[in-house]
């Protein structure tokens, strides 16, 4: 069937749809909707094959930093654990996420670009390996909260190596005109390079970039690697700095339709690695220590939302909506970037595909025109009450970007591990909605 566009679905012979081989249906059955289901097994795969491929292709000091801005609750903080991953954190809840699980926060990176002193002060006090800063003034608070506690300070420097990478927007963040980083271009990655070099309480481990989000194209990460491995030759000859490590980032595409290519993780990582390999024997540097953060490519195919059909809502002469009990609340990408999905009846997948079809609007229960999970998707024209809706591919950046508006309580995290199923966050409450009102 075209629609299963990842290999952990599939249609059982109750014409179920199936994730990780499980039957959506009896999961919908038995936690409720809407529901997001991740299939931790795909999860475990994807990290090995990270961790593979960047040995393989760096050697055994290179590390993969799983990007928990994805998807970020206690029990993926554990598998990365027990994968042997890194992460990169970008603000103290996730820092406390990880660290009240134990997470070895010595492999932990803290990204943003405007840590408050108290951002810093805490993510210090937890043991927070690197702090990857974004300017100049960051440089000056962490060199002073670190003074005041009379340790030195792990940092990466990160640098906008000016690179378009053509995806949305949004999630464009290499290029020069960036809120992110310090660009190479203008002269201000050196000028701060050479500043961090004077702190003492700061100990430059190396650079980082990242040049955007969905991104397929492998030559977009050979040539941001290019430009930051000049970039590390020519620090060495003006300031005499060898970086020992860099951070490529993340970034790498999923499949949201059909159409989407595959992005080969293995064969993509091998191919940088290869190109990074060269450049470093050419310009005479040792191969840094490298880092890349996957967050998306991480959990996204892992995840799906599951959602009962409500109101069901022709309108002659203009659009069908079809209402479901979720929303912008549990995803709000389509509102905020028009991101397309791929939406199918779970409850009689390849029958419904087989009937007389009607396009329509798949919207949620907020109070609010722009809440639309997806426009124009086929569905049966028998859709009705009570029929099982699968949005597909949202294990990232669905849950962690979820809100309570309309004081709507989120639906639950079940994970599915070898055939099993288990809550990793419990469907919150209305009472849990006001838990910090006074
Ligand atoms: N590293 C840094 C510094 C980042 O800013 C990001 C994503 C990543 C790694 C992970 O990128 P990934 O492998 O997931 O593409 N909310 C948007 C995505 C925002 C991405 C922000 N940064 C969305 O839903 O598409």
């Amino acid at each position: 069937m075209k629609n299963m566009i990842c290999d952990n679905l599939s249609v059982n012979e109750k014409d179920h749809l199936c994730l990780g081989g499980q039957d959506t249906v009896l999961l919908a059955e038995q936690y409720g909707t809407p529901l997001y289901l991740l299939d931790e097994d795909r999860i475990r795969l994807q990290c090995r094959t990270y961790l593979r491929a960047m040995r393989e292709a760096f050697g055994e000091a290179a590390l993969p930093l799983y990007a928990s801005k994805a998807a970020s609750f206690k029990q993926i903080y554990r598998i990365m654990q027990e994968e042997g991953m890194g992460i990169d954190v970008v603000s103290v809840g996730e820092i406390c996420t990880a660290h009240a699980v134990g997470f070895p926060l010595e492999r932990a990176y803290f990204h943003s670009n405007n840590k408050t002193d108290a951002d810093i002060l805490y993510a210090m006090e937890r043991g927070v390996g690197y702090f990857v800063v974004d300017n100049r003034e960051e440089l000056d608070a962490i060199e002073r909260v670190a003074s005041e506690k009379g340790s030195v300070q792990k940092i990466l420097l990160r640098l906008t190596p000016g690179i378009d990478p053509h995806t949305y927007e949004a999630v464009s963040t290499g290029n020069v005109d960036s809120k992110f980083g310090s660009a190479i271009e203008t002269g201000q990655a050196e000028e701060i390079t050479a500043y961090a070099l004077t702190l003492p309480h700061l100990h430059l481990a190396g650079f980082h970039c990242h040049v955007g989000s969905q991104v397929f194209d492998a030559d977009v990460f050979l040539r941001s690697a290019e430009i930051m491995l000049r970039f590390m030759a020519e620090m060495r000859d003006k300031h005499g700095y060898l970086a020992e490590e860099l951070d490529l980032g993340g970034g790498f595409g999923v499949r949201y339709l059909a159409e989407d290519p595959v992005m080969n993780i293995a064969d993509t990582v091998k191919t940088v690695g290869e190109s990074v390999q060269a450049l470093c024997r050419q310009l005479g540097l040792p191969l840094p220590a490298i880092r890349m953060e996957p967050g998306r490519s991480i959990v996204a195919e892992a995840g799906m939302t599951l959602y009962t059909v409500g109101t069901v809502k022709q309108i002659p002469g203009y659009k069908n909506y079809v209402s479901v009990d979720g929303g912008m609340t549990d995803n709000p990408r389509f509102a905020l970037y028009r991101s397309p999905y791929t939406v199918l009846l779970a409850n009689r997948t390849e029958k419904a595909e087989a009937e007389e079809q009607m396009r329509c609007s798949v919207v949620g229960r907020c109070c609010e025109s722009g809440d639309i999970l997806q426009e124009n998707v086929k569905m049966p024209k028998t859709v009705a009450r009570g029929d099982l809706l699968a949005v597909l591919t949202t294990g990232a950046y669905n849950y962690s970007m979820s809100s309570n508006y309309n004081r709507i309580p989120r639906p639950p995290v079940v994970m599915l591990a070898g055939g099993e199923s288990y809550l990793a966050v419990k469907r919150e409450t209305p009472e849990d909605v006001c838990r910090n009102d006074l």
